[in-house]
C-alpha cells in the first residue's frame, strides 16, 4: 500500500515538473551539451547520495538488549535554531536541590545520584511533590540548561541524555520507549510573550515490535502526540527519523510548521506553532541508559548497570512553577505563565500500553501516511 503510494507520488512529481520550452532555441548542440552536463551532474549527485545513505550507522550491541531495539532506534533531527540541547541526566541532579512547596528539604540524603534519587520518594506524597530545583537563578541563563550539542557522529559526549526502556509483553510483543532528556524546555512565543518554559523536559518515541519487526511508532507532542506505522515514517536505513521541535522538543515525523494547542487555551488555528528542521542529527543510542520495565510491579530492572534511582524517582525533574510574587515570573498572560512546573520522569509515561498511544481519551489513530 504505502509502496504504491510512494510510487504514485514520485510519478505525479515527475509529471508536475514543467520543462520550459525555449522559444529562441539557438544552437541545438548547445542545448544538447547542457542536457548531457545536467545528466552527468544528476548521476554524480545520485551516486554521492547513495554512498551517503549506505554509510552504515554502526548499531551498538548491548548485552541484555535485543539487537532490534538498537537496530530500529530512532534518529533525532534537532532544529536548526535549537538552543536547548539533549542533556546529561546526572547534571540535573548536581545542579539542583530538592524542594517541596518551594522550600528546600532540610538535610536531604547526600550526595544524591541517579542511583539513589528514589530516596526522595520518602518525602512529599511518595516523592510526587518533590521538585529538583535549580541552584542558580534560571533567568540568568546558567550553562547547564543548554545541554550538549551532538558531535559529528550524533553523540552527546559526556552526557547521558536518553533512557531506553523495554517492556516485553511476551509472545513476541515488545514495546520500546526511547526517552529523550533535555535540561530546559523553551515554550512557544504567543503575541510576543514566551509561555510555558520549564526546567527539565522528557520526550519520547515508542516503537511497538512484533517478533522483532517494528509495527508502529509513537511521537510524543505536548499533552498528546501522533502514531504512525513503521512503514509510513521517514527512515535512515532501518532507523525511523524524529524531528524535535525547536525549544519544546515535541517529536514530529516530518519537517515544517506544526500547529498545536495549549490545553485550555483556545487560540485560533495557526497561533501556536512548533517548527522542525534538519539542524543537528542526534543519535540517542550512543549515550543512553537501558532498562527493562516490569508492568506487574511498576518497577524497572537495570541493564548494564544503568542507575535505577532515576527511573524510580517519582518527583519532578525541574523547578516548581514560580509564584506570581516571584520576580522571575512575569505577570500572567490570559492566565498563562512564562514558567511552569518541571515534568515527572519516564515512569509516568504509561509504560504498559494497550495501544501504541497512551490513554488520553483521544482515539488512537495509527496513520499509514505521513502528514502534519
Ligand atoms: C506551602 O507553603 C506556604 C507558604 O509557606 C504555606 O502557606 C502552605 O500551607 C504550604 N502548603 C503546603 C501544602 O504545605
Ligand atoms: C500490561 O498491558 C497488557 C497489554 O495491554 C495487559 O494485558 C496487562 O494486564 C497489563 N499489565 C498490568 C500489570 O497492568
Amino acid at each position: 500500500m504505502s509502496g504504491a503510494e510512494k510510487g504514485e507520488l514520485l510519478h505525479v512529481r515527475v509529471e508536475d515538473v514543467k520543462i520550459p520550452r525555449w522559444k529562441a532555441t539557438g544552437s541545438r548542440t548547445y542545448y544538447c551539451k547542457i542536457m548531457v552536463a545536467l545528466l552527468l551532474l544528476i548521476l554524480v549527485l545520485q551516486h554521492a547520495l547513495s554512498v551517503f545513505a549506505r554509510t552504515p550507522r554502526i548499531a551498538r550491541q548491548v548485552a541484555g538488549v535485543p539487537q532490534y531495539v538498537l537496530d530500529y532506534a530512532p534518529l533525532v533531527w534537532l532544529d536548526i535554531g535549537e538552543e536547548y540541547f539533549p542533556s546529561d541526566m546526572y547534571a540535573q541532579v548536581t545542579n539542583t536541590h530538592p524542594e517541596i512547596n518551594l522550600t528546600s528539604i532540610a538535610d536531604p540524603p547526600a550526595p544524591l545520584t541517579l542511583h539513589n534519587l528514589h530516596v526522595l520518594n520518602d518525602y512529599g506524597n511518595d516523592g510526587m511533590n518533590v521538585y529538583l530545583t535549580s541552584n542558580m537563578d534560571v533567568t540568568e541563563g546558567p550553562k547547564w540548561l543548554d545541554g550538549v550539542v551532538p558531535d559529528s557522529r550524533g553523540k552527546t559526549k559526556r552526557a547521558i541524555s536518553c533512557a531506553i526502556i523495554v517492556n516485553d509483553h511476551g509472545s513476541g510483543n515488545l514495546d520500546t520507549f526511547y526517552m529523550y532528556f533535555y535540561a530546559y524546555n523553551l515554550g512557544n512565543t504567543v503575541l510576543g510573550r514566551e509561555l510555558g518554559d520549564h526546567i527539565g523536559d522528557w520526550e519520547h518515541n515508542m516503537i511497538r515490535f512484533e517478533d522483532g519487526v517494528p509495527q508502529a511508532i509513537w511521537y510524543s507532542q505536548h499533552a498528546n502526540g501522533q502514531a504512525f506505522t513503521y512503514k509510513a515514517v521517514e527512515k535512515e536505513g532501518l532507523r525511523p527519523i524524529t524531528y524535535s521541535a525547536v525549544g519544546s522538543h515535541a517529536n514530529y515525523a516530518i519537517v515544517g510548521a506544526h500547529d498545536h494547542a495549549i490545553p485550555d487555551l483556545n487560540l485560533p488555528v495557526g497561533f501556536l506553532l512548533d517548527f522542525t528542521s534538519q539542524g543537528t542529527l542526534w543519535d540517542p543510542t550512543l549515550s543512553t541508559y537501558f532498562y527493562n520495565y516490569q508492568a506487574e510491579t511498576g518497577s524497572f530492572e537495570s541493564v548494564n548497570g544503568s542507575p535505577l534511582g532515576a527511573m524510580h524517582f517519582k518527583g519532578k525533574w525541574g523547578d516548581q512553577q514560580y509564584p506570581d510574587s516571584d520576580p522571575k515570573q512575569p505577570p500572567p498572560f490570559f492566565g498563562f505563565r512564562k514558567f511552569v512546573g518541571g515534568p515527572s520522569g519516564p515512569w509516568d509515561k504509561q509504560l504498559n500500553r494497550t495501544n501504541v498511544c497512551p490513554e488520553t481519551g483521544i482515539p488512537c489513530i495509527v496513520r499509514d501516511i505521513l502528514g502534519p
